[in-house]
């Protein structure tokens, strides 16, 4: 998705943003660009393609050419127009004293095109096809002298998301900043402003920052103590100061927070992509997500977050769980896991289907979020229209401070450290860790014996380990993977709670191998997807010991007998289904409900090995965004 990065402050800007750009690489984007003040005006730099491209054309240009203690960057991902350089971020806008405003926006414009209307007939010209132009056209059109007042009145126009960052040649010691439904972090470091979408463009400067809520505008300056009041002369000590206001400028004061991870947690650590890094980091990213959860001597899951509501909890008629992608996957498991531990019917659902489906929500339903970043636009609407409609709202979100977690009236956040893998990983494992938590957690408080819940956490305990071992079959895993990397269609097939680790296993090996996958119910297979089978076509089964092996056998003597390729991922000690299978992985003996924990490892690492083995850059997948913060 698009990144923002924006800078005002003692250092020179434009090396800043280009390494503030790179850090939001991860997120997806086709093309970037930077606009900076310098003392001759306002300098724009635009490309097609990756960060390094518009550093090159940068670097390129006169020396100190784009020199500056003011400046805006952005990677944009195409959505208004295709990746072209006229499309690419920022965009700028005159005002009627001849001066040139300089924004970049996350987001999108809804009511675009009223406005574009409005700003031809002005006199304005547009170069773009983008809604962002519109926003800076607009700030131009309606500025007199104060750039601040511009933004807010601009912002009082439009109606859809956004997350910006504007200048004018006219003020150049200010940054105004604003957002609504995107992020947008202010981090304050020595002598200077670091403005950033994503945490990880800030925390190399500075753990000290400001969030923004929605409608809400910072106005940020830097400069030499005298420049500052009076706006031109030159000299003094440098000095910065910040405002918070709304877009209908009333004063807003926000408290300084520290963010909670370090640099080093978003480094690559000697591992050859971050998808890797994460995949083999999940023994330890379980045990934080677990840390001071389990409590084996008094039998009882601990989640302070829950505090007051868990009466509410505990009584709930129905639980909803919403989410998108790999974190959707995650809340199907949670569903099994409320109606199997905490016995209350529950239902899962696409957040981008609930919130437009005019749901009936009863007396007593919880609506639980589901979100790796805390920021995915639909899950965000899902929740906050489940809460209207009389839900209690809870989280289970990765990124603290995110715009889900505080919308949610409680939450249980997965403390598994940054993801920076456009393909979930770390975070799947750690939503559904959580969801079981959560199940158990009321399961205590209804149903559940202490010596049941007392055999979960113990083996919940020793999941780290469990995931340590199932982790060392990934030279197994290539070597498989390499005898079939080049078939285009694969299935994915599992019954029970191994369903949705199918379906999250078809996802993972899609989005970064380009190869066609389905994921679907075991038994569904036989009525119609049988006839894709073919000679040679994997098909890989979620067969652990339990409840539904037998018939999971079954299925796998189905496909074997159309030729196709099995692959299993099956308990430790289970010989019988090498007999079926062209090759097994194997996972620990743990409850059912704990199965998603350790079966969904292997097929992360199906995916991984697929897409190094077709030479895909595996962090950059193809037209993905790490989080989705538009419809
Ligand atoms: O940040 P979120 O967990 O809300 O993101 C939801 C999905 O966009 C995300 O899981 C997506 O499906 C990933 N690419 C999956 O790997």
């Amino acid at each position: 998705m698009c990144g923002i990065v924006a800078y005002v402050g003692n250092k020179n800007v434009w090396p800043l943003l280009v390494e503030g750009l790179k850090r939001l690489e991860y997120r997806g984007y086709d093309s970037a660009g930077l606009a900076v003040v310098t003392p001759g005006g306002l300098k724009i730099a635009r490309t097609v393609g990756r960060v390094s491209v518009l550093e090159a054309h940068v670097e390129q240009a006169a020396a100190g050419a784009y020199d500056a203690h003011l400046g805006i960057a952005h990677t944009r991902w195409a959505t208004h127009g295709p990746p072209t350089e006229a499309n690419a971020h920022p965009h700028t806008g005159k005002t009627k004293s001849g001066h040139t405003i300089a924004l970049v926006h996350n987001g999108i414009i809804e009511n675009y095109a009223t406005l574009k209307k409005y700003l031809t007939e002005k006199g304005h010209v547009f170069t773009s096809q983008t809604d962002t132009e519109v926003l800076a056209k607009l700030t131009a059109e309606l500025y007199d002298g104060d750039l601040e007042r511009a933004v807010q009145a601009a912002l009082r126009e439009v109606t859809g998301a956004y997350a910006i960052a504007v200048v004018c040649d006219n003020e150049p010691h200010t940054l105004v900043c604003a957002r609504k439904g995107s992020p947008l972090i202010v981090g304050i470091a020595e002598k200077s402003y670091i403005v950033a979408s994503d945490a990880s463009a800030i925390v190399s400067h500075t753990t000290q920052v400001i969030t923004l809520d929605d409608y809400q505008v910072v106005k940020l300056c830097a400069g030499p103590n005298d420049r500052l009041a009076t706006g031109d002369a030159a000299g003094g000590p440098w000095a910065v100061e910040f405002k918070t206001t709304t877009i209908d400028n009333v004063r807003v004061t926000r408290d300084v927070q520290e963010l909670e991870f370090d640099l080093q947690q978003i480094e690559l650590g000697g591992y050859r992509h971050f998808m890797l890094k994460e995949i083999m980091e999940q023994p330890e990213s379980i045990r934080n997500c677990l840390r001071g959860r389990i409590d084996l001597r008094e039998s009882r899951v601990v989640l302070g977050g829950l505090g007051k509501y868990t009466r509410e909890l505990v009584r709930a008629s129905r639980f909803l769980l919403v989410g998108q992608g790999t974190a959707f996957h995650a809340a199907r498991i949670g569903e099994y896991l409320m109606e199997d531990l905490a016995k209350i019917p529950a239902r899962a659902e696409y957040a981008s289907e609930f919130r437009y489906r005019n749901p009936i929500i009863e007396d007593g339903t919880v609506a639980v979020a589901v979100s790796q970043s805390g920021e995915t636009a639909d899950t965000l609407a899902a929740l906050r229209e489940a809460k209207e409609r009389g839900a209690l709202a809870v989280g289970a979100v990765n990124v603290v401070g995110s715009s889900i977690a505080r919308e949610t009236d409680a939450g249980v956040y997965l403390h598994v450290g940054p993801e920076i893998g456009v393909a979930s990983t770390k975070a799947f494992v750690g939503q559904v860790a959580v969801l079981t938590l959560l199940a158990l957690y009321i399961g205590k408080r209804r149903y559940l014996s202490d010596d049941v819940i007392r055999n979960y956490l113990a083996h919940l305990e020793r999941l780290p380990e469990h995931v340590a071992n199932v982790l060392k079959q990934s030279n197994h895993i290539r070597e498989c993977v390499e005898r079939h990397v080049h078939r285009e269609n694969w299935l994915f097939l599992g019954r029970g709670y191994n369903y949705p680790v199918a379906l999250e296993g078809a996802l993972k090996l899609k989005e970064i191998s380009y190869i066609h996958a389905e994921g679907m119910p075991a038994a569904e297979m036989k009525h119609g997807p049988i006839a894709l089978i073919d000679e040679g076509m994997p098909v890989v089964f979620v067969a652990p010991q339990g409840s539904q092996y037998d018939k999971v056998m079954s299925n796998i003597e189905e496909v074997r007998a159309r030729g196709g390729k099995v692959i299993a991922v099956a308990t430790e000690g289970d010989t019988k289904i090498h007999k079926y299978a062209d090759a097994v992985f194997t996972v620990p003996d743990v409850p059912e409900a704990l199965q998603p924990l350790v079966t969904v490892i292997p097929l992360q690492l199906v995916a991984y090995h697929a897409a190094v083995l077709r030479g895909h850059d595996v962090d950059k997948p193809r037209n993905l965004a790490k989080s989705v913060t538009v419809e």
